[in-house]
C-alpha cells in the first residue's frame, strides 16, 4: 500500500522521482504527489488520481520525495494526497503505513498546529519540524520523532535545506546507491534503471542523507551491507505488452523454470527443517494462501503432517504453533502485514517461500527459498503464484526422488504452459466474450481442484468485478445450488483424482440449467466451454494459466485496467 520514492543527487529530482513513481503505481493509485527542496523553499505538486497528477513542471531542485497513495486514513482528496508539509514549510513527508496514535499526537504535542488534511501522516512533518528546531542535529531530531510514533511506517522526508531523512518500522524501505545519487524507495524497481546496489533498512533503522548517507539505530550509527540486486530494469518494463499482467502471464514458461532451479543446499536444509518439525503450517494471504494450501496437500501426499491456514486466521491460534513446529510462509512481496504480524506471535521456526529479495519476510525468516519470478508489477498475482507452486511441489517431491529428477518434471511442465495457452486460445477468447455480461459465476473443485477453483475465482472477480464464488465441489449442493438458474456459469475442475465425484457435482449444477465450463484432460458432453489441460504430474501449474488469461481479457473487454484493479494494492501492508 502506497509507494515511496526519494532522490538526492546530481540530477533533476522531480524527473527521477516521477519515473520512479510510475514503477510503483502498482502499490496504490488513489492520488500522487512530489515535493522537491532547495532554491530556497519546498515545492509541492499533487493531485487525485494516478502519478500523472504529480506534474514535475516547476519543481526544481536536486533532492525530493514522491508518493503514490492507496488510501487508509482520510478520503481520496487533494488535501489528503502526499507529500504533507510542516506548518513552517521546513519539511515535506511521504509515508506508507499507519500512525496509530496520530489523534493523541494531534491533541497533545501538536495542539497548536492547524492541520490541512485528515491523514494520520500529517503529524510526521509537524513533529520533525518541531524537533529539528529543538535539537542540535538531524539525527537527534529523527530519534525524538520516531520515539513518539506508534504504528507501522516507512517514511521519507526532505528538508528545505535539501537534506533528507528516512525511517521504517513494519513497512519496507530500501536505499539505492548510485554514482553521485541516492534513492529511497518502497522496493528496488524505481531505481533499477540507475543502480543495482541496494541497502535494505531494518525495522527501527533511520537514514540521514546529505553529502552521502548514514544509517542509525537507536541514535547510534550502524553499518548495513550494500547488496547487488540481480533483477534488471528490463524485467520491470512492459516490453511491448499492453499491460504488465499480460507480460507476466506470458513469462511463466521461463519463471516456472527459474523457480525449479533451487539450490541443492537450500533444498536440503528445507527438507531437514520439515523432517525435524512436529507439525508443519503453511500460510499466506490471498493467492499466496492458495499456493500454501496446495503445498500442504503436496506434503501430506508424502506423509508429512502439514496444515494450511490463512495468516490472519492462524494468528488467532498462534499459541498452538509451538517451537517444535515449522511455519512455511508463502508471499510474493514478503511485506504482507497479516502474515508478518502472525509470524511475530508464533514460537516456531519460519521458512519463507518468497519472491522479493531483501523483503521483511525474507530477512526475518530462519530459512528462505526464493521463487525467483522477478518483479511482479501487475497487482493480481500470476507468475509468482505458479512459481510458488513450482517451489512447493519441488519441496514435496524431494521426499520421494532426487532434486534433479523432481526438477526435470517441473521443467517439463513449464514446457507445456505455451501448449496449454495455444490449445485454449480461442476458447478463452469466446469465454471472455461470454463472461462480459454475466453477473454471477461459481467455481467448484475437489481436493487440489478446490485451490484451483479458489484462485481462478479470485483472479476473475478482482479483475472483472463480476461476482464470483468458489466452493469445494462436495459443498456446493449443501445450499448454494439454490442460486443456480438457467444459464448460470459454473466452472468445474475435473481432475483425475476424485473425477467421479467432481463430475457428479458438475452434473448436479448442469441439471439445474448451469452453463458448464469444464477444466481437465477431456471434455464432457455437458460442457458449454472446455479448457483442455495436457496430461501432466504438476497440472495445477497448467490449470491456472487459462484462467489468468480469462480474467485479463475480461477485464480489458470491460474497459478496466487489469494492472490496477480497483480498491487493491500490490503489497497489503496494513492489517
Ligand atoms: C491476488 C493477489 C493477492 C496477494 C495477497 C498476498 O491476485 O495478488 O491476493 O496474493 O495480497 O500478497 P503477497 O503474496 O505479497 O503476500
Amino acid at each position: 500500500m502506497c509507494g515511496i520514492v526519494g532522490y538526492h543527487g546530481d540530477g533533476e529530482a522531480a524527473e527521477k522521482i516521477y519515473r520512479g513513481l510510475k514503477k510503483l503505481e502498482y502499490r496504490g493509485y488513489d492520488s500522487a504527489g512530489i515535493a522537491t527542496a532547495g532554491n530556497p523553499t519546498i515545492k509541492v505538486s499533487k493531485g487525485v488520481g494516478t502519478v500523472e497528477e504529480a506534474s514535475e513542471t516547476g519543481l526544481d531542485g536536486s533532492s525530493g520525495i514522491g508518493h503514490t497513495r492507496w488510501a487508509t486514513h482520510g478520503g481520496v482528496t487533494q488535501d489528503n494526497a502526499h507529500p504533507h508539509v510542516s506548518h513552517g514549510e521546513k519539511v515535506a513527508v511521504v509515508h506508507n503505513g499507519i500512525i496509530e496514535n496520530y489523534r493523541d499526537l494531534k491533541e497533545d504535542t501538536l495542539s497548536h498546529v492547524e492541520f490541512k488534511s485528515d491523514t494520520d501522516t500529517e503529524v510526521i512533518p509537524h513533529l520533525l519540524e518541531k524537533h529539528l528546531s529543538e535539537e542540535d542535529t538531524i539525527r537527534e531530531a529523527v530519534t525524538e520523532t520516531v520515539d513518539m510514533l506508534e504504528g507501522s511506517y516507512a517514511v521519507s522526508a526532505v528538508l528545505d535545506t535539501g537534506e533528507m531523512v528516512a525511517f521504517r518500522k513494519g513497512s519496507p524501505l530500501v536505499l539505492g546507491v548510485g554514482e553521485d545519487e541516492l534513492f529511497v524507495a518502497s522496493d528496488v524497481t524505481p531505481f533499477l534503471e540507475h543502480t543495482d546496489t541496494a541497502v535494505f533498512l531494518q525495522d527501527g533503522d533511520f537514514l540521514v542523507i546529505d553529502d552521502g548517507y548514514k544509517v542509525y539505530r537507536d541514535g547510534e550509527k550502524v553499518n548495513r551491507p550494500e547488496k547487488k540486486i540481480d533483477w534488471d530494469a528490463e524485467q520491470a518494463s512492459k516490453e511491448g505488452h499492453d499491460h504488465f499482467m499480460e507480460k507476466e502471464i506470458k513469462e511463466q514458461p521461463k519463471t516456472v523454470k527459474k523457480a525449479a532451479y533451487q539450490d541443492k543446499t537450500d533444498m536440503q536444509e528445507a527438507k531437514k527443517m520439515i523432517e525435524n518439525a512436529e507439525d508443519v503450517y503453511l500460510t499466506g494471504c490471498g493467492t499466496a494462501s492458495f499456493a500454501a494450501s496446495l503445498g500442504a496437500k503436496y506434503l501430506r501426499e508424502q506423509g508429512i503432517q502439514a496444515k494450511a491456514e490463512q495468516s490472519h486466521e492462524l494468528e488467532y491460534r498462534s499459541q498452538e504453533v509451538t517451537e517444535d513446529d515449522l511455519v512455511i510462509a508463502v508471499s510474493q512481496s514478503g511485506e504482507t502485514a497479516d502474515l508478518l504480524s502472525m509470524l511475530e506471535e508464533v514460537q516456531a521456526d519460519v521458512m519463507a517461500v518468497v519472491n522479493v529479495v531483501g523483503s521483511t519476510l525474507a530477512r526475518n525468516s530462519d530459512h528462505r527459498l526464493y521463487v525467483n519470478a522477478g518483479p511482479e508489477i501487475g497487482v493480481a498475482s500470476t507468475k509468482a503464484f505458479t512459481a510458488q507452486i513450482a517451489v512447493l511441489r519441488l519441496l514435496s517431491k524431494v521426499f520421494e526422488k532426487s532434486l534433479e529428477d523432481a526438477r526435470k518434471e517441473i521443467l517439463e511442465t513449464a514446457e507445456r504452459i505455451n501448449e496449454t495457452i495455444e490449445k485454449n486460445r480461442e476458447t478463452i477468447e469466446d469465454m471472455s466474450r461470454y463472461m462480459e455480461d454475466r453477473e454471477h459465476v461459481y467455481f467448484i473443485g475437489r481436493n487440489k481442484g478446490y485451490e484451483m477453483a479458489r484462485e481462478a475465482n479470485l483472479k476473475l472477480k478482482e479483475l472483472s468485478y463480476i461476482h464470483a464464488e468458489a466452493f469445494p465441489g462436495g459443498e456446493f449442493k449443501h445450499g448454494t445450488l439454490a442460486l443456480v438458474e438457467e444459464g448460470t456459469p459454473v466452472v468445474s475442475f475435473l481432475k483425475d483424482r476424485g473425477f467421479e465425484h467432481a463430475y457428479s457435482n458438475m452434473k448436479e449444477a448442469h441439471s439445474r440449467g448451469a452453463d458448464i465450463i469444464s477444466v481437465g484432460k477431456k471434455s464432457v458432453e455437458e460442457s458449454r466451454f472446455h479448457i483442455d489441460i495436457p496430461d501432466d504430474p504438476n497440472s495445477e501449474i497448467l490449470e491456472i494459466v487459462p484462467f489468468q488469461m480469462l480474467a485479463y481479457k475480461t477485464s480489458v473487454r470491460k474497459g478496466h485496467n487489469p494492472d490496477k484493479p480497483r480498491n487493491l494494492a500490490k503489497s497489503v501492508t496494513v492489517k
